[in-house]
């Protein structure tokens, strides 16, 4: 209970909260839309096929701890063999630092201030770091003696994506000697991120091959050199089932695979069943003909588009499949229901599955997992707003 002054008059403000609190066990009208809703069976079933898939072919497994930003989710990613996590800044790596002692950093570090979290991490954390300049080489290796530490280090090949990483062998040995020669950090090995295969699983052969020849080629001149790669570390969730295909991969990190979205859907690398996060909304407004407003904007859904396939809005309604999500502002949706046989009544609960899930959970403080019928658990989205 508050006490506040309004116009002189003092007045009680109650602080509410509109979920049920953490530890609790919900059912679906308990829970305020729009919330993440997850199924922990199917969340389990992905995380449980994907690690099949890697021991199967020998490839260890680093998730990147960017979709889910769940202690939780990452828990049970390493008690189904998952060698370490993958992050993508350090105010993550903190976060996931409490529970896991492996860490890769997939992100350029070039600023003293970031550079000096990421070497206080070494006391507790295998910490490793990709780079593709001698900038970050240079910032890492100062932070490391500072912290009285030593960073692992990965060179980063840009194999296509033409997002970092440096363009070819001869850069790659060039920065992996610089490395060699650097105090307080230490060649770890390769890194690479083939996030411009978007081709269906079955057609990825050719693409993953030019991936293989670009790392042998780089590992090929490095071991003319005497350098050693101990981790060749690649890997997406378009690609996840595929990367034995890139032969010299030693771990693999996708991301989204625990959840899965529209785009996995429509890129054909994941059935829409094996979607397991849900958005649940409530219809909000059915004054406009043709079309239903509900209670999640662009602070829900995000913006992001269909990468793959035809555009279909915003994400997939559940419900009303012929339903499309047409325009966001920031707290309502506009769903376009002419095409619908049946369309939703206004106050109706429907479910969302989005365009690209990652951005979604970090809008949330916590999402639901659904334990059983009509129960739901509370998990806290501990790396909401982890951006720094
Ligand atoms: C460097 C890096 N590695 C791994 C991943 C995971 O890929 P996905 O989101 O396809 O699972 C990403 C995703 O953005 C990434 O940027």
């Amino acid at each position: 209970l508050t006490l506040r002054r309004r116009n002189g008059i003092p007045f009680s403000v109650t602080t509410q909260t509109s979920s049920p609190p953490l530890g609790t066990v919900a059912a679906a009208t308990q829970l305020a839309t729009p919330y993440i809703c997850v199924d922990r069976d199917l969340l389990w079933e992905n995380l449980d096929q994907l690690a099949a898939y890697a021991e199967q072919h020998g490839l260890k497994l680093r998730p990147h701890a960017k979709t889910h930003k769940s202690r939780q989710i990452a828990q049970w990613q390493l008690e189904r063999g998952a060698i370490g996590l993958t992050v993508a800044k350090p105010s993550e790596a903190e976060v996931f630092a409490e529970i896991c002692d492996d860490l890769l950093l997939a992100y350029p570090i070039v600023d003293a201030a970031r550079a000096e979290r990421v070497a206080r991490l070494v006391q507790r954390v295998d910490m490793k770091v990709a780079v593709d300049s001698a900038f970050a080489v240079a910032t890492l290796s100062r932070a490391a003696a500072a912290a009285g530490s030593t960073l692992g280090v990965l060179v980063d090949l840009d194999v296509g994506l033409h997002r970092t990483g440096v363009q070819n062998a001869s850069a790659a040995l060039e920065l992996a000697q610089l490395v060699e020669r650097s105090p307080h950090v230490e060649l770890r090995g390769l890194f690479c991120y083939p996030g411009h295969i978007w081709e269906p699983a079955a057609a990825q052969e050719s693409a993953l091959n030019a991936v293989a020849e670009q790392l042998e080629a780089t590992l090929d001149l490095w071991k003319e050199h005497g350098l050693n790669a101990e981790i060749v570390s690649g890997g997406s969730t378009p690609t996840a089932y595929q990367s034995h295909l890139a032969r010299h991969f030693t771990e693999i990190r996708p991301g989204t695979y625990p959840f899965n979205d529209m785009n996995t859907v429509l890129g054909g690398y994941m059935a829409l069943d094996r979607c397991a996060a849900r958005i649940v909304v409530t219809v909000v407004s059915d004054a406009v003909p043709g079309q239903v407003v509900i209670d999640a904007g662009s602070k829900t859904l995000a913006a992001d588009r269909c990468i793959l396939g035809p555009d279909l809005g915003f994400g997939h309604v559940v419900e009303y499949p012929d339903a499309r999500i047409t325009k966001l502002s920031e707290e309502h949706g506009q769903v376009d229901v002419s095409r619908c046989a049946a369309r939703p009544a206004i106050g109706e609960r429907v479910s969302v599955i989005p365009n690209h899930i990652c951005p979604c959970v970090n809008l949330q403080d916590r999402v639901w997992l659904k334990v059983a019928d009509d129960q739901y658990e509370p998990l806290t989205v501990d790396a909401r707003g982890r951006l720094t």
